[in-house]
């Protein structure tokens, strides 16, 4: 039996005037959304596009605890000055990044199982849309499904893919999935709005890989948002663990003719300049109550992308070690007891680590302009005491 993601869910528009209008302008993951799509298998798969409403906690508006205003509490910033870059990174985003003032909906990094079946249909539809991309920060994505990222993919090792990307959008765009072998002059070719491709491809290689859009420039395409992570479970299964999934990427904005709506800038682009570097789509989005959550001396398996398109990403977790880094997610690509791995943009690790003592342990990319720029989530071990300043 097939089973079918199918992120071609209907009634964009009025999702986003609805989410809008009580002030949760983020489609991630709309429970909305979900009811569009067709059967209950399709529900199940859409999880993928990051969709268990369980885990889209609002955040209390306004909440000190949340979003940047976590990163510029002064008792945080104490708890963090204990490493210059850390200060610096709880600092600077009280101006670069604004403090939330209406709720907004998390894209979920939570990790779902693969499906059981050997054959997975997947549908992803180019379009383009509007997305918060920072508290109160309004962008013009372009978009695999609703949200940039896209939804997370999840399969197993030898499973067949049969994928068919749909252009909803106004310009032409195509799929390249890092995860497949196949020909880019016929399958990641691009394809015009109202076009449809479809091919199969198998999942030979195990661990964590990008999509994106290919399509000329890429470097818009991807900098406008169109990637995601797919994940390729080895055939000998993992252990089981507590399992996220973090793709970094960066915005480069300017002003747009829509009032409100920023759009991207190319030439900030081209010279490497964000304005914005963010977790799943959003700075500082798992932060305050929407921060990730394990148990002390849990397993912890973090999947991460790095969708650039120009920055690389220097993975750290503060106040942890990196026990096991498994390079583009290969269990074959161990290496042991680290601090902190680059992750090239188009490259990707999975990383295990346990927290033996409850608290609070941002994941930051140690390239700490980024990190300043909202490239920081927030991992709460246990039941630790709210941060002085907190809730
Ligand atoms: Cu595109
Ligand atoms: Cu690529």
């Amino acid at each position: 039996m097939n089973t079918r993601i199918s992120m071609a869910a209907g009634g964009l528009l009025p999702a986003i005037m609805l989410l809008a209008s009580c002030g949760q302008v983020r489609l991630a993951n709309d429970p909305l959304t979900l009811s569009k799509q067709g059967s209950s298998l399709e529900a199940v798969q859409a999880r993928s596009a990051a969709a268990n409403a369980p885990a889209k906690q609002p955040t209390a508006s306004p909440s000190p605890a949340s979003a940047a205003a976590a990163l510029s509490q002064p008792a945080e910033a104490r708890d963090m000055s204990s490493m210059p870059g850390m200060a610096a990174a709880a600092s600077a985003p009280a101006s670069a990044v604004p403090a939330p003032e209406q709720a907004h909906v998390a894209y979920d990094a939570r990790l779902t199982p693969a499906p059981t079946e050997a054959v997975v249909h997947i549908t992803l539809t180019a379009k383009e849309g509007v997305q918060e991309i920072a508290p109160g920060v309004k962008y013009a994505v372009w978009t695999f499904g609703d949200t940039a990222p896209g939804p997370i993919i999840h399969v197993k090792q030898n499973d067949t893919m049969e994928f068919t990307l749909k252009n909803e959008g106004t310009m032409q765009h195509s799929i390249d999935f890092h995860a497949a072998e196949t020909p880019w002059n016929v399958n990641y070719r691009s394809i015009n709005p109202g076009e449809s491709l479809s091919f199969t491809f198998k999942a030979d290689h195990p661990g964590v890989f990008m999509y994106h859009c290919g399509t000329a420039p890429a470097l818009m395409h991807i900098g406008n948002g169109m990637y995601g992570a797919i994940i390729v479970d080895p055939a000998t299964p993992l252990p089981a663990a507590r399992e996220y999934v973090l793709v970094q990427s960066e915005f480069y904005t300017k002003p747009s003719a829509t009032k409100g709506v920023l759009d991207g800038d190319y030439t900030k682009m081209q010279n490497g300049r964000p304005d914005y570097v963010v977790f799943n789509g959003m700075a500082n989005q798992y932060t305050g109550n929407n921060s990730l959550t394990a148990n002390p001396g849990e397993l912890i398996r973090l999947w991460t992308v790095n969708a650039g398109p120009n920055d690389f990403s220097a993975f750290h977790v503060v106040g942890a070690i990196l026990g096991k880094v498994y390079p583009d997610g290969n269990p074959a690509n161990a290496l042991s007891g680290m601090q902190t791995y680059t992750v090239p943009p188009g490259g990707g690790a999975m990383i295990e680590l346990t927290i033996p003592n409850e608290g609070f342990y941002p994941v930051v990319t140690h390239s700490f302009a980024d990190a300043s720029k909202g490239a920081l989530a927030m991992i709460k071990v246990g039941n630790p005491p709210p941060a002085a300043g907190g809730h």
